[in-house]
């Protein structure tokens, strides 16, 4: 068994102990890391050549042409029977966050409203405040999904706060899991349109949608041409040291693209550019084995909290390598993170972060060997004895 077959039963915590990055350097040695996305998987065949090809040639300069956005249109109508990505509608961006920060830039005013679905990744907020614009959340359900009526209401109070409002959509929705469907798209660009709100959807987590689900751009549905995606092959290969991301912009949004300063372009990272496209391109057989191996995981983490912590409730996701895991009944306050690590060793991402209606939770990273989920929940429940 290869890593282009399970790339999830590949590595050794030994071996991925001795990597540098923030999951492996951020906590000491004996703690267990399961909060950043990385992967505990070694990178696609195709991805490793890349790069090594780049290096030997010394061909580290800057990132020219447009291989990257043909690379994503191609998986696009491959992967989503979805043909309207554009090449002449893209520019890269060094990576998501920072492509959501330009695309902002050039649809919104200095002090409009952004909307977001919390709980939501963290740097929403992070990255939103830093722009000086305010803030409206638009909580989930508790089914993890859009509430439609409470998303309305929201578009309503950030019309009223200025005139060219955002919402920044999360799809697959990081920390839950959830795939927005077709039918779910369709009626948030109806209500955007409705407000005058202008959406930019991060689709990070697109390729990373698990059996039983499907992945729908939000571009692709009607009334979305005015909307924007921010897309990167970083977190489905693992490439978020390879920096380098593509903002797409819907037919109706090609005034506002043009906008974004064209040295933007230039800036992501050429060998990450380089590396994006060959796992665009041709690593496709790798990230099936990797959905593969994340739907064990899933199925994994539920019988093993079922067994050692049934108070914990999950509802495994449809999409990305995050399982949300709702740890109120445990009684141990706002940040049940703190008693695992604390007391467990084991590192999960604290619910608060994600924003209101994070409390009591946390996040556990799925993307790494069955025995480091095993290990995980063997730790989340030994804090609790
Ligand atoms: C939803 C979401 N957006 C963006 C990012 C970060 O992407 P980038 O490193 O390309 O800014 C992550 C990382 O986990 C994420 O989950």
């Amino acid at each position: 068994m290869t890593s282009e077959t399970t790339p999830l039963r590949q590595l050794t915590l030994d071996q991925l102990r001795k990597r540098t990055s923030e999951k492996w350097r951020a906590h000491p040695g004996d703690v267990l890391p399961m909060f950043v996305a990385e992967l505990d998987a070694p990178l696609a065949g195709p991805v490793v050549d890349a790069i090594t090809e780049a290096v030997r040639r010394g061909d580290t300069g800057y990132p020219a042409g447009t291989a990257y956005a043909e690379a994503l249109a191609n998986f696009a109508r491959d992967r989503w029977d979805f043909d309207g990505i554009a090449v002449d509608r893209t520019t890269m961006v060094p990576d998501v966050m920072s492509g959501i920060v330009e695309v902002l830039d050039v649809i919104c005013g200095r002090t409009d409203a952004v909307v977001v679905n919390c709980p939501v990744y963290a740097p929403f907020y992070q990255v939103v405040g830093r722009t000086g614009r305010p803030i409206e959340e638009a909580p989930l359900g508790t089914d993890g999904r859009i509430d439609m009526t409470v998303l309305d209401d929201a578009f309503r109070r950030a019309a009223r706060r200025g005139s060219r409002p955002a919402y920044l959509l999360c799809s697959p929705h990081n920390p839950t899991g959830s795939v927005h469907t077709a039918d779910e798209l369709a009626e948030v660009a109806a209500l955007a349109d409705r407000h005058g709100v202008r959406v930019v959807v991060d689709e990070i987590h697109a390729p990373l949608v698990l059996a039983g689900a499907r992945f729908t751009p939000y571009l692709s549905v009607p009334g979305a041409e005015n909307g924007f995606s921010v897309i990167s092959a970083s977190k489905a290969w693992n490439l978020a040291g390879l920096k380098a991301a593509v903002a797409v912009a819907g037919p109706a949004a090609v005034d506002d693209l043009a906008r974004i300063p064209a040295w933007v372009n230039e800036s992501p990272s050429h060998v990450g550019v380089l590396a994006h496209v060959a796992a665009l391109r041709d690593g496709g057989g790798w990230l099936d084995a990797l959905l593969a191996d994340l739907d064990e995981n899933r199925r994994l983490l539920a019988r093993l909290l079922a067994e050692h912590l049934p108070a914990v409730r999950y509802r495994p996701g449809e999409g990305t390598y995050l399982a949300w895991l709702d740890c109120r009944a445990l009684g141990l306050g706002d940040d049940p993170a703190a008693t695992f690590l604390e007391r467990g060793r084991v590192a999960l991402s604290p619910g608060p972060v994600f924003g209101t209606g994070g409390a009591g939770h946390a996040r556990f990273n799925l993307g790494t060997t069955p025995e480091l989920v095993a290990e995980g929940v063997r730790r989340m429940a030994g804090a609790l004895t």
